[in-house]
């Protein structure tokens, strides 16, 4: 038999080509982060969601007497966050787990990450629920001694949502919750806020840039007649719109340094 060979997927640049981070965070902000759980953790720090890892290798690089172990379920951003590591010498202090973090949770931490990741405890991103980000810090509470450091990172609300923010998102107007929810969510789950932290209009436009660079990229290293060239546009044109015309300036993100109570 005789098999039509399937037509190539355009391929993009990886993400972590334009951005250091998976997230709206800049690199001062989270020499913050990775300083508070550095100097506040014991033992083994965890990243739930860790992307590349980059928090992790920037926390083992001043803590010294830490490891740390990172769970993500993209195995291209793994494979480069332990060729960092390696680079960055602390290789031999960094494991990785590939796959659903909840598959494969211990039982206890020295300090954690979780940053853009609640999803992994609530309902998926597919099924447009509400955020539940009482589940993801309850179950982080669960693991984590009193005077523990936990960074907790979602999005939030920061403008009340209009129809052209909701849709290219889950749809829905309590998708998220505002600031203010959030502390209280967090100070019921177990913890004290030490430091709240919102991402600012040019963090998020340098995200939003960063995630669509491979598209455009694309789009100005391949020829005007390439086929996938209609598609590789839409897709630019889908992201562009959806954050310009849509959720910039009310998706929001929120960056707690919080310890276990
Ligand atoms: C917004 S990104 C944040 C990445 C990283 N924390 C950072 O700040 O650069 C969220 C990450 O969570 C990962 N993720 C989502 N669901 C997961 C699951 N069930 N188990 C492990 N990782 C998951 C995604 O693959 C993605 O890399």
């Amino acid at each position: 038999m005789r098999l039509t060979p399937r037509p190539m997927a355009p391929e993009f640049a990886p993400p972590y080509q334009d951005l250091k981070y998976m997230a709206p965070l800049s690199q001062e902000r989270a020499a913050v982060l990775s300083k508070f759980v550095a100097s506040n953790a014991s033992g083994c720090v965890l990243d739930f969601g860790c992307g590349w890892a980059e928090l992790l290798i920037e926390t083992l690089e001043q803590g010294h007497d830490l490891t740390a172990i990172g769970y993500d379920l993209e195995s291209d951003g793994i494979s480069h966050g332990r060729t960092v590591a390696e680079q960055r010498g602390v290789g031999d202090r960094l494991e990785f787990v590939v796959g659903n973090a909840l598959e494969s949770l211990p039982d206890q931490a020295g300090g954690v990450f979780c940053i853009g990741a609640s999803q992994i405890w609530g309902a998926s991103v597919e099924e447009n629920q509400p955020l539940d980000y009482r589940c993801a810090l309850t179950a982080i509470r669960d693991l984590l001694q009193p005077g523990l450091p936990l960074v907790f990172g979602d999005g939030i609300w920061t403008a009340q949502p209009t129809p052209e923010a909701i849709a290219p998102l889950a749809g829905r107007l309590d998708e998220f919750v505002f600031l203010p929810s959030l502390l209280e969510i967090a100070s019921e789950c177990g913890f004290v806020v030490m430091r709240t932290h919102q991402a600012s209009l040019d963090e998020w436009d340098e995200f939003e840039s960063g995630f669509t660079a491979g598209y455009a990229r694309w789009l100005a290293d391949n020829p005007a007649d390439h086929p996938d060239r209609a598609e590789v546009a839409a897709k630019l044109a889908r992201q562009t719109g959806a954050y310009y015309n849509g959720y910039r300036e009310i998706l929001g993100m929120a960056y707690l340094q919080l310890l276990a109570v």
